[in-house]
């Protein structure tokens, strides 16, 4: 059998990468959709999304789990969304270097579903948000430095854009990692304020936080890791963070990029029951419309409230931002969103580990909620150096194209996500499980 889709049925894709590589650099305007993230020969071309599918320029209909990486919580389209930012565009206009009412009544909303967050201020992207917690993380306790995770994505700021997918080699010890530049471009020096360390080692952390506490301003985590594939926190070591963190005197930071109004409505911070001092959130924020949020303790942000620290920027809390997001919450807000969304989720993840141990192959289905990702391995994978030791990348290609060519999409790295949303429905968990049943076959001849 051949994995690979073939050539034709992706034609008029493979000729608009081909134009677009011309003149825009690596034929895409991000890193996650360039051929070296796994996109080869190139990558589809978009016609238009619909709900839960998608229909590429060749006319192809996916199945998709890609879901713009994560912010098209509603599906693609949401009616309810698209009417209000439309209307919001038609009636009152875009961009007013003022306020309007809009922004406090979705400040209440967020303010009123996440524990920690007292006070909110609107960002366009989860880079922004990031930058601006570590700052004011700094600005608050009079420290310098950041212990963040290696195998985290907190974007792509200088000051954070270290240590995500190292060569191990080149990051040294396991319970000691030296700060991997991104690419060339950081600025030397740069790294002297981060600490990285390996995820899901509470006694690491602990000892780092009672050494080295009083330079570490905060600890910036993902709650769930999302940047390489799935994987959830060991029982207790949030928990562990938290406590650490007080101790020193160090403030915990969530990055809810990914988790944020997707695990709960009050992101994994609800669902898990752990309270940071800051949180960033975005990508289901918006329901598919670019908007962040950074969020918090009131005295901490009271460094924002008097202008100490300095928040800025032309197009934050713009009218399409604050519509779509008042748009989005008022639906993510209903009584059954979250048990409906789980129920299809939960459809899909136990379905595939189903799949997989029928087929008897070594493939672990991790995730929660609507959040997810294959390891192939038999082993646990409990951080970064774990899925680079024991992760089959080449069967996950091997799955990957198997599940394009039969019209179900994903990224094509393992160490993303697959993300579910409330317009996926039984129908289409059935349809993936049936392509993920032929797939296994076809895997297992080859293990
Ligand atoms: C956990 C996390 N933090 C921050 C970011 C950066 O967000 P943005 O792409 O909106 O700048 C991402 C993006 O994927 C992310 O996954």
């Amino acid at each position: 059998m051949n994995f690979v889709p073939k050539h034709p049925r992706t034609a008029i894709s493979g000729a608009l990468f081909d134009a677009a590589a011309k003149v825009i650099p690596g034929g895409v305007n991000s890193t996650a959709r360039a051929t070296w993230s796994g996109w080869t020969p190139y990558p589809l071309f978009v016609a238009k999304g619909s709900g839960s599918q998608l229909e590429d320029v060749d006319g192809n209909v996916y199945t998709d789990y890609l879901l713009g990486l994560g912010p098209m919580i509603l599906g693609h389209r949401p009616p309810e969304v698209t009417r209000a930012v439309v209307d919001f565009i038609e009636t009152r206009g875009t961009v007013f270097a003022l306020p309007t009412a809009d922004e406090a009544t979705l400040a209440d909303k967020i303010v009123a579903a996440v524990p920690s967050v007292e006070q909110v201020r609107l960002c366009n992207t989860g880079t922004e948000a990031v930058l601006y917690a570590t700052r004011l993380a700094r600005a608050f306790t009079g420290r310098r430095k950041i212990v963040r995770f290696e195998g985290m994505y907190h974007g792509f700021s200088d000051g954070v854009y270290w240590s995500k997918h190292p060569s191990i080699p080149a990051a040294g010890p396991d319970s000691s990692p030296r700060p991997v530049a991104q690419g060339p471009g950081l600025p030397a020096g740069v790294e002297q304020n981060l600490i990285i360390l390996p995820w899901n080692d509470p006694e690491v952390l602990r000892a780092v936080l009672k050494t080295q506490g009083h330079e570490i301003a905060a600890v910036l985590t993902e709650p769930v890791m999302c940047n390489t594939g799935c994987i959830l926190p060991e029982p207790g070591y949030l928990e562990a963070m938290r406590e650490a963190t007080r101790e020193a005197g160090a403030l915990l930071i969530f990055d809810e990029v990914i988790t944020g109004f997707r695990l709960a409505l009050g992101g994994a911070q609800e669902r898990l029951r752990v309270t940071p001092d800051l949180s960033v959130f975005a990508k289901g924020l918006g329901g598919g419309f670019p908007v962040a949020a950074l969020g918090g303790r009131r005295e901490i942000m009271a460094l924002v409230s008097d202008g100490r620290v300095s928040m800025a920027g032309t197009y934050t809390a713009n009218g399409i931002a604050v519509a779509a997001a008042n748009a989005t919450l008022d639906i993510l807000a209903r009584p059954r969103f979250y048990g409906d969304l789980d129920a299809v989720s939960d459809q899909l993840r136990h379905g595939l580990q189903a799949v997989f141990d029928a087929a008897a192959l070594p493939a672990r289905v991790v995730g929660i909620g609507p959040l997810m990702q294959v390891w192939f391995t038999t082993h646990a994978i409990r951080n970064y150096r774990d899925a680079e030791r024991f992760a089959d990348q080449g069967l996950f290609d091997l799955w990957w194209r198997g599940m394009l060519a039969r019209g179900v999409l994903f990224h094509p790295g393992a160490y993303e996500n697959l993300f579910v949303s409330s317009a996926h429905t039984t129908a289409d968990i059935e349809a993936t499980l049936d392509a993920a049943r032929d797939v296994a076959a076809e895997l297992s001849r080859r293990v």
